[in-house]
Protein backbone atom coordinates (compact mmCIF):
# COMPACT_ATOMS: atom_id res chain seq x y z
CA UNK A 1 0.00 0.00 0.00
CA UNK A 2 1.81 3.51 -0.80
CA UNK A 3 -0.26 6.62 0.16
CA UNK A 4 0.04 10.06 -0.25
CA UNK A 5 -1.24 13.16 1.89
CA UNK A 6 -1.83 16.43 0.88
CA UNK A 7 -3.70 19.55 1.83
CA UNK A 8 -2.47 22.79 3.51
CA UNK A 9 0.39 23.25 6.46
CA UNK A 10 -0.94 22.43 9.72
CA UNK A 11 -3.99 20.19 8.33
CA UNK A 12 -3.62 17.29 9.97
CA UNK A 13 -1.08 15.14 7.46
CA UNK A 14 2.09 14.73 9.77
CA UNK A 15 -1.19 13.55 12.89
CA UNK A 16 -2.75 11.39 10.57
CA UNK A 17 0.04 9.40 9.21
CA UNK A 18 1.52 8.73 11.95
CA UNK A 19 -1.94 6.71 13.12
CA UNK A 20 -2.09 4.89 9.37
CA UNK A 21 1.79 3.88 9.75
CA UNK A 22 0.60 2.19 13.13
CA UNK A 23 -2.41 0.34 11.82
CA UNK A 24 -1.26 -0.70 8.82
CA UNK A 25 2.49 -1.08 9.16
CA UNK A 26 3.86 1.71 6.86
CA UNK A 27 6.22 3.48 6.59
CA UNK A 28 6.09 7.70 7.84
CA UNK A 29 8.09 9.25 5.03
CA UNK A 30 7.55 12.84 6.10
CA UNK A 31 10.24 15.36 4.29
CA UNK A 32 9.93 17.88 6.61
CA UNK A 33 10.60 15.79 9.32
CA UNK A 34 14.09 14.80 7.36
CA UNK A 35 14.73 18.29 6.19
CA UNK A 36 14.60 19.03 10.02
CA UNK A 37 16.89 16.29 10.87
CA UNK A 38 19.48 17.40 8.53
CA UNK A 39 19.45 21.30 10.08
CA UNK A 40 19.86 19.50 13.33
CA UNK A 41 22.83 17.28 12.24
CA UNK A 42 24.28 20.34 10.57
CA UNK A 43 24.77 18.76 6.85
CA UNK A 44 25.57 20.35 4.01
CA UNK A 45 21.66 19.92 3.20
CA UNK A 46 20.43 21.07 6.11
CA UNK A 47 22.39 23.87 5.88
CA UNK A 48 20.62 25.16 2.41
CA UNK A 49 17.61 24.62 4.24
CA UNK A 50 17.17 25.96 7.52
CA UNK A 51 17.01 29.71 5.85
CA UNK A 52 14.15 28.29 3.22
CA UNK A 53 12.13 26.79 5.99
CA UNK A 54 12.26 29.33 8.21
CA UNK A 55 10.66 31.74 5.96
CA UNK A 56 8.13 29.43 4.84
CA UNK A 57 8.92 28.78 1.38
CA UNK A 58 9.70 25.48 -0.49
CA UNK A 59 13.13 24.07 -0.43
CA UNK A 60 14.32 23.18 -3.91
CA UNK A 61 12.82 20.32 -6.03
CA UNK A 62 16.66 18.58 -6.82
CA UNK A 63 17.26 17.98 -3.09
CA UNK A 64 13.62 16.81 -1.78
CA UNK A 65 13.66 14.84 -4.82
CA UNK A 66 17.07 13.40 -4.12
CA UNK A 67 16.11 13.15 -0.24
CA UNK A 68 13.13 10.85 -0.83
CA UNK A 69 14.58 9.16 -3.85
CA UNK A 70 17.22 7.41 -1.48
CA UNK A 71 14.41 6.70 1.11
CA UNK A 72 11.94 5.02 -1.24
CA UNK A 73 14.83 2.65 -2.38
CA UNK A 74 15.62 1.45 1.41
CA UNK A 75 14.46 -1.96 2.15
CA UNK A 76 11.63 -0.80 4.76
CA UNK A 77 9.61 1.26 2.59
CA UNK A 78 9.40 -2.32 0.14
CA UNK A 79 6.49 -3.15 2.22
CA UNK A 80 4.35 0.30 1.70
CA UNK A 81 4.66 3.74 3.11
CA UNK A 82 2.70 7.02 3.34
CA UNK A 83 4.21 10.19 2.03
CA UNK A 84 3.66 12.97 4.39
CA UNK A 85 4.61 16.45 2.42
CA UNK A 86 6.04 15.17 -0.55
CA UNK A 87 5.01 15.76 -3.72
CA UNK A 88 4.57 19.76 -3.15
CA UNK A 89 5.33 20.53 -6.95
CA UNK A 90 4.53 19.40 -10.28
CA UNK A 91 7.80 19.07 -10.44
CA UNK A 92 8.05 16.77 -7.64
CA UNK A 93 4.97 14.96 -8.91
CA UNK A 94 6.29 13.95 -12.00
CA UNK A 95 9.71 12.81 -10.39
CA UNK A 96 7.72 10.46 -8.23
CA UNK A 97 6.17 9.15 -10.98
CA UNK A 98 9.26 8.31 -12.49
CA UNK A 99 10.79 6.75 -9.30
CA UNK A 100 7.98 4.58 -8.88
CA UNK A 101 7.39 3.43 -12.72
CA UNK A 102 11.11 2.52 -12.63
CA UNK A 103 9.95 0.47 -9.72
CA UNK A 104 6.97 -1.48 -11.62
CA UNK A 105 4.94 -0.10 -8.44
CA UNK A 106 2.33 2.80 -8.63
CA UNK A 107 0.28 5.04 -5.64
CA UNK A 108 -2.96 3.30 -4.17
CA UNK A 109 -4.37 6.60 -3.23
CA UNK A 110 -3.54 10.31 -2.99
CA UNK A 111 -6.03 11.56 -0.34
CA UNK A 112 -6.44 15.74 0.17
CA UNK A 113 -7.10 16.71 3.71
CA UNK A 114 -9.36 19.51 3.21
CA UNK A 115 -9.08 22.63 5.88
CA UNK A 116 -10.08 26.40 5.14
CA UNK A 117 -7.13 28.95 5.67
CA UNK A 118 -8.78 30.39 8.24
CA UNK A 119 -8.34 27.50 10.83
CA UNK A 120 -4.94 27.14 9.80
CA UNK A 121 -2.61 29.66 11.93
CA UNK A 122 -4.96 28.12 15.53
CA UNK A 123 -3.58 24.92 14.58
CA UNK A 124 -0.19 25.43 13.47
CA UNK A 125 0.42 28.06 16.22
CA UNK A 126 -1.12 25.44 19.23
CA UNK A 127 1.48 22.20 18.05
CA UNK A 128 4.15 21.43 19.83
CA UNK A 129 6.08 17.83 20.40
CA UNK A 130 7.32 15.64 22.61
CA UNK A 131 11.44 16.04 22.60
CA UNK A 132 11.91 12.57 22.96
CA UNK A 133 9.21 10.61 20.59
CA UNK A 134 8.02 13.19 18.67
CA UNK A 135 4.44 12.33 19.54
CA UNK A 136 2.28 15.23 18.53
CA UNK A 137 0.10 17.49 20.40
CA UNK A 138 -1.96 20.49 20.75
CA UNK A 139 -2.71 23.69 23.07
CA UNK A 140 -6.41 22.80 22.62
CA UNK A 141 -7.54 20.58 20.13
CA UNK A 142 -5.20 17.38 21.67
CA UNK A 143 -3.54 17.60 25.02
CA UNK A 144 -2.03 15.12 26.94
CA UNK A 145 -3.79 13.08 29.26
CA UNK A 146 -1.42 14.70 31.85
CA UNK A 147 -0.11 17.82 31.81
CA UNK A 148 3.19 17.86 30.87
CA UNK A 149 3.92 14.34 30.67
CA UNK A 150 3.96 12.70 26.91
CA UNK A 151 0.99 9.62 26.77
CA UNK A 152 3.65 7.95 24.53
CA UNK A 153 6.79 7.67 25.98
CA UNK A 154 6.54 9.58 29.41
CA UNK A 155 8.80 11.90 28.13
CA UNK A 156 8.60 16.23 29.88
CA UNK A 157 10.15 18.21 27.41
CA UNK A 158 8.36 19.20 24.60
CA UNK A 159 9.82 21.76 21.65
CA UNK A 160 7.59 23.96 19.08
CA UNK A 161 8.93 24.26 15.42
CA UNK A 162 10.90 27.38 14.17
CA UNK A 163 8.37 27.81 11.60
CA UNK A 164 4.96 27.63 13.36
CA UNK A 165 4.74 31.04 14.09
CA UNK A 166 2.03 33.26 13.09
CA UNK A 167 3.90 35.15 10.82
CA UNK A 168 5.26 32.12 8.69
CA UNK A 169 2.21 30.59 8.42
CA UNK A 170 0.90 32.85 5.93
CA UNK A 171 4.04 32.62 3.31
CA UNK A 172 3.10 28.86 3.74
CA UNK A 173 -0.28 28.87 2.80
CA UNK A 174 0.81 31.04 -0.04
CA UNK A 175 3.64 28.09 -1.41
CA UNK A 176 0.68 25.47 -1.11
CA UNK A 177 -1.96 27.38 -3.27
CA UNK A 178 0.98 28.68 -5.57
CA UNK A 179 2.44 25.50 -5.91
CA UNK A 180 1.01 22.63 -3.92
CA UNK A 181 -2.65 23.01 -4.93
CA UNK A 182 -1.92 22.45 -8.28
CA UNK A 183 -0.80 18.93 -8.23
CA UNK A 184 -4.26 18.03 -7.07
CA UNK A 185 -5.51 17.61 -10.56
CA UNK A 186 -2.24 15.88 -11.90
CA UNK A 187 -4.02 13.20 -9.17
CA UNK A 188 -7.32 13.75 -9.96
CA UNK A 189 -6.40 12.34 -13.17
CA UNK A 190 -4.59 9.62 -12.61
CA UNK A 191 -8.13 8.89 -10.61
CA UNK A 192 -6.50 7.92 -7.32
CA UNK A 193 -7.31 11.27 -6.09
CA UNK A 194 -10.03 11.53 -2.45
CA UNK A 195 -10.95 14.62 -0.40
CA UNK A 196 -11.54 14.67 3.39
CA UNK A 197 -12.91 17.12 5.57
CA UNK A 198 -9.90 17.91 7.74
CA UNK A 199 -12.02 20.06 10.06
CA UNK A 200 -13.81 16.86 11.99
CA UNK A 201 -11.78 16.08 15.14
CA UNK A 202 -8.69 13.81 14.79
CA UNK A 203 -10.33 10.48 15.30
CA UNK A 204 -13.03 11.65 12.74
CA UNK A 205 -10.58 12.22 10.35
CA UNK A 206 -8.99 9.21 10.86
CA UNK A 207 -12.14 6.99 10.35
CA UNK A 208 -12.98 8.44 7.26
CA UNK A 209 -9.20 8.24 6.09
CA UNK A 210 -9.49 4.50 7.09
CA UNK A 211 -12.77 3.62 4.62
CA UNK A 212 -10.57 5.26 2.09
CA UNK A 213 -7.70 3.10 2.60
CA UNK A 214 -9.40 0.01 3.16
CA UNK A 215 -11.50 0.59 -0.14
CA UNK A 216 -8.55 1.58 -2.40
CA UNK A 217 -5.56 -1.15 -2.01
CA UNK A 218 -4.99 -2.42 -5.38
CA UNK A 219 -1.79 -4.75 -3.90
P1 LIG B 1 6.33 20.12 6.68
O1 LIG B 1 6.95 19.61 7.89
O2 LIG B 1 5.87 19.17 5.63
O3 LIG B 1 5.18 21.12 7.10
P2 LIG B 1 3.72 21.44 6.52
O4 LIG B 1 3.30 20.91 5.22
O5 LIG B 1 3.70 22.89 6.66
O6 LIG B 1 2.83 20.62 7.39
P3 LIG B 1 2.83 20.56 8.93
O7 LIG B 1 3.80 19.54 9.43
O8 LIG B 1 2.95 21.95 9.46
O9 LIG B 1 1.32 20.16 9.18
P4 LIG B 1 0.53 18.80 9.17
O10 LIG B 1 -0.44 18.82 8.04
O11 LIG B 1 1.43 17.62 9.29
O12 LIG B 1 -0.30 19.05 10.52
P5 LIG B 1 -0.23 18.30 11.93
O13 LIG B 1 -0.71 16.90 11.78
O14 LIG B 1 1.08 18.51 12.61
O15 LIG B 1 7.32 21.14 5.92
C1 LIG B 1 8.02 22.14 6.63
C2 LIG B 1 8.90 22.90 5.64
O16 LIG B 1 9.87 22.01 5.06
C3 LIG B 1 8.16 23.51 4.44
O17 LIG B 1 7.61 24.78 4.74
C4 LIG B 1 9.30 23.57 3.41
O18 LIG B 1 10.17 24.66 3.66
C5 LIG B 1 10.07 22.29 3.68
N1 LIG B 1 9.59 21.14 2.88
C6 LIG B 1 9.06 19.98 3.36
N2 LIG B 1 8.73 19.16 2.35
C7 LIG B 1 9.08 19.82 1.21
C8 LIG B 1 8.96 19.49 -0.18
N3 LIG B 1 8.43 18.32 -0.59
N4 LIG B 1 9.39 20.41 -1.08
C9 LIG B 1 9.94 21.59 -0.70
N5 LIG B 1 10.07 21.96 0.60
C10 LIG B 1 9.63 21.07 1.55
O19 LIG B 1 -1.38 19.14 12.70
C11 LIG B 1 -1.14 20.47 13.09
C12 LIG B 1 -1.71 20.68 14.52
O20 LIG B 1 -3.13 20.57 14.46
C13 LIG B 1 -1.23 19.63 15.53
O21 LIG B 1 -0.99 20.27 16.76
C14 LIG B 1 -2.41 18.65 15.66
O22 LIG B 1 -2.52 18.14 16.97
C15 LIG B 1 -3.60 19.53 15.30
N6 LIG B 1 -4.61 18.81 14.53
C16 LIG B 1 -4.38 17.89 13.54
N7 LIG B 1 -5.56 17.46 13.05
C17 LIG B 1 -6.54 18.12 13.73
C18 LIG B 1 -7.97 18.08 13.66
N8 LIG B 1 -8.62 17.29 12.80
N9 LIG B 1 -8.65 18.89 14.52
C19 LIG B 1 -8.00 19.71 15.40
N10 LIG B 1 -6.64 19.77 15.51
C20 LIG B 1 -5.92 18.97 14.68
Amino acid sequence: MRLILLGPPGGGKGTQAKRLQDDYGLVHLSTGDMLRAAVASGSEIGKKAKAVMDAGKLVSDDIVIGIIADRIGQPDAAKGFILDGFPRTVAQAEALDVMLRERGIGIDAAIEVRVPDNMIVERITGRFTCAKCGAGYHDKFQRPKVDGVCDSCGGTEFSRRADDKAETVQSRLDAYHAQTAPILPFYEKKGVLKVIDGTLPIADVTKRLKEIVEGASVG
